[in-house]
């Protein structure tokens, strides 16, 4: 049994343990939160059953916690997770784990230096249909995969300040396409070349921008991520992948987010049989990798569905996503 405290009780806190709770995940306890904006701070810890913290420091010097669980925006995941390393509590830390590379291999260094366990929170590898997707694709039932669309498609946050600063957010890529390169990632392993196109806000933000990606295993895939949509249209994302025997689709549309009205379905479609809707069990993607992270500290296994090497290989991605977007041209890996 670990116990978790969360750090920053914004939206990602409650979703973090809001899943864990969801899925009536027994292998932890959440008993205290930190957050520097008082008010939300107590409102999260009553609404919760936590103790209330205002400052990193006074937590980790009393609370007696395992696991910090960092749901800060992100331009300050590398100092406050160095910070939690150095206090030797194991991480949990949101995406993107940094916005270079230095600055992710320094929050890696320093959990190895400290001895704690870290795991950047990419929940794609951990949500119910893309886990499906996964495993129908490593079974060679829709042959090998020759395309894939990708896209994740909102408005911009209206919760954070922070999102509207492009140097504070990562834009699109950073933020939300990161979801859809991750598990591309996690599909097919390493790239051989990115080219992507975006316009900018009103805000000065890239935040709608489409990428192809080649991979070397010779499947080719667009991502398109915007947070530039029409208000009122709802929060979508979509997965279809081409496979030499058969075609696999996931449609997700929700409300303004992710929340009970939303609807969605996994669909495969095979020469002779027509379409198909699949069942996929019903369990909370954050929730999910909340339990397998704990259950890999409480094993002392590696947590090999998200590592640090691949942590780092979407990132580069990332990066060179970014130098193709800003020199107009394509980048080779
Ligand atoms: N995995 C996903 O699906 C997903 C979705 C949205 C956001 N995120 C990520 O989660 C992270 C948090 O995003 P969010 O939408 O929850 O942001 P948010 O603005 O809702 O919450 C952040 C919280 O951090 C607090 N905070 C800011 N500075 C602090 C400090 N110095 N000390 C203590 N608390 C501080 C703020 O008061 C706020 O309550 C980001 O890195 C974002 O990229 C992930």
């Amino acid at each position: 049994m670990k116990t978790i405290a969360v750090l920053g009780a914004g939206f990602m806190g409650n979703a973090h343990i809001g899943g864990y709770r969801r899925n009536h995940s027994t292998n932890a306890r959440y008993s205290a939160v930190c957050d520097n904006n008082r008010e939300k701070c107590d409102a999260f810890a009553k609404e919760h059953g936590l103790r209330a913290y205002y400052d990193l420091d006074d937590m980790l010097a009393r609370e007696p916690i395992d696991v910090v669980d960092i749901c800060l925006p992100s331009h300050l995941h590398v100092d406050f997770s160095i910070k939690v390393a150095k206090a030797k509590r194991h991480i949990l830390l949101e995406k993107p784990v940094a916005f270079t590379m230095e600055g992710a291999r320094r929050i890696f260094a320093a959990a190895r230096e400290n001895g704690v366990r870290i795991m950047i929170a990419q929940v794609i590898r951990f949500w119910p249909e893309y886990q499906k997707i996964r495993e129908i694709i490593q079974g060679g039932e829709i042959g090998d995969i020759v395309t894939v669309y990708a896209a994740r498609l909102g408005q911009m946050p209206t919760w954070g300040e922070w999102y509207k600063d492009p140097k504070v957010s990562g834009e699109t890529l950073f933020n939300l396409t990161i979801h859809d390169i991750d598990y591309l990632h996690y599909l097919f392993g390493e790239p051989e070349s990115v080219y992507s196109a975006g316009t900018k806000d009103k805000m000065d933000n890239y935040n709608d921008v489409m990428n192809i990606f080649k991979f070397r295993n010779g499947a080719n895939a667009i991502v398109d991520g915007s947070l530039s949509m029409t208000p009122g249209y709802p929060f979508t994302m979509h997965f279809r992948a081409l496979g030499t025997k058969g075609t696999l689709e996931f449609l997700f549309k929700a409300g303004e987010n992710i929340g009970p009205d939303s609807t969605g379905s996994l669909m495969r479609y095979l020469p002779g049989k027509g379409g198909e809707i699949l069942d996929v069990p019903k369990y909370d993607g954050y929730g999910r990798e909340i339990e397998y992270f704990i259950d890999c500290l409480e094993r002392g296994t590696d947590t090999a569905i998200c590592t640090e090497e691949s942590v780092l290989l979407v990132l580069s991605s990332l990066l060179k996503a970014k130098e193709s977007l800003l020199i107009g041209d394509r980048c080779k890996f």
